[in-house]
């Protein structure tokens, strides 16, 4: 995974079609995906449950770029091993997910993977302020996490603030929830660099109609691209 601030569009699998995720990876990978966003939650600090290690690894083989693990779990530390060994590329945490998110992000990189640190949208950027030489991405959420298809909430001021921040840091910024192709030219501007996206990727379209898929793939990345000078 080499660093770039170019926009990359990371599908989230929790709007496919959890009887085919294997073919719906390949087919949003095929339609030019850049990343691919798993979401994982434990119906305890979410209010909802996916899936866990076992199926990260079992669409592994089927992803070629990066999995981007994001987890909604609390604890986290005990289930970092089975994610990193399920071939995670970048596993993301919640700040808000135990007292102790700086030995998290340690233990993520020690792991062998990318680490992530994800932020509600009640929670200030200042919260990562002494964790930016512990992280490779800030996982900007905009939606409450949960649940897929929710009407986006506003972070610009969030996202400005963080990208100020980082300065010449190798760390990415992601946004996650409500993401299409009119609130990713708001997000781009204000300094994102990864744009999670479900149901705008996913409607219209399934592993044996990829087409579109990559429609809307094209339409986010415009959008959001359309906003540099
Ligand atoms: C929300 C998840 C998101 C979600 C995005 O808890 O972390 O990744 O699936 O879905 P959309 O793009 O439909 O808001
Ligand atoms: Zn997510």
């Amino acid at each position: 995974m080499s660093f770039n601030r170019n926009i990359k569009i990371a599908p989230s699998i929790l709007a496919a079609d959890f009887a085919n995720f294997g073919a719906e990876c390949e087919a949003i990978e095929a339609q030019g995906a850049d990343w691919v966003h798993v979401d994982v939650m434990d119906g305890h600090f979410v209010p909802n449950i996916s899936f866990g290690p076992t199926t990260c690894a079992a669409i592994r083989p089927h992803i070629k770029g990066v999995m981007d693990v994001h987890l909604m779990i609390a604890p986290v530390d005990p289930y970092i091993d089975a994610f990193a060994n399920a071939g995670a590329d970048v596993i993301t945490a919640h700040v808000e997910a135990g007292p102790h998110i700086h030995r998290t992000l340690q233990a993520i990189r020690g792991a062998g993977a990318k680490a992530g640190v994800a932020l509600n949208p009640g929670t200030p950027a200042e919260s990562v302020a002494h964790l930016l030489d512990l992280t490779d991405l800030i996982c900007v959420m905009t939606v409450n996490p949960g649940f897929g298809g929710q009407k986006f909430i506003d972070m610009t001021d969030k996202i400005k603030t963080l990208r100020a921040m980082i300065g010449d840091r190798p760390v990415h910024i992601e946004i996650d929830g409500g993401v299409d192709a009119k609130t990713a030219p708001l997000v781009a501007a204000a300094g994102a660099d990864v744009l999670v996206a479900g149901s705008a990727v996913f409607k219209g379209g399934s592993a044996k109609n990829p087409g579109p898929y990559g429609d809307n793939i094209r339409a986010i990345r415009a959008a959001a691209e359309g906003t540099y000078v």
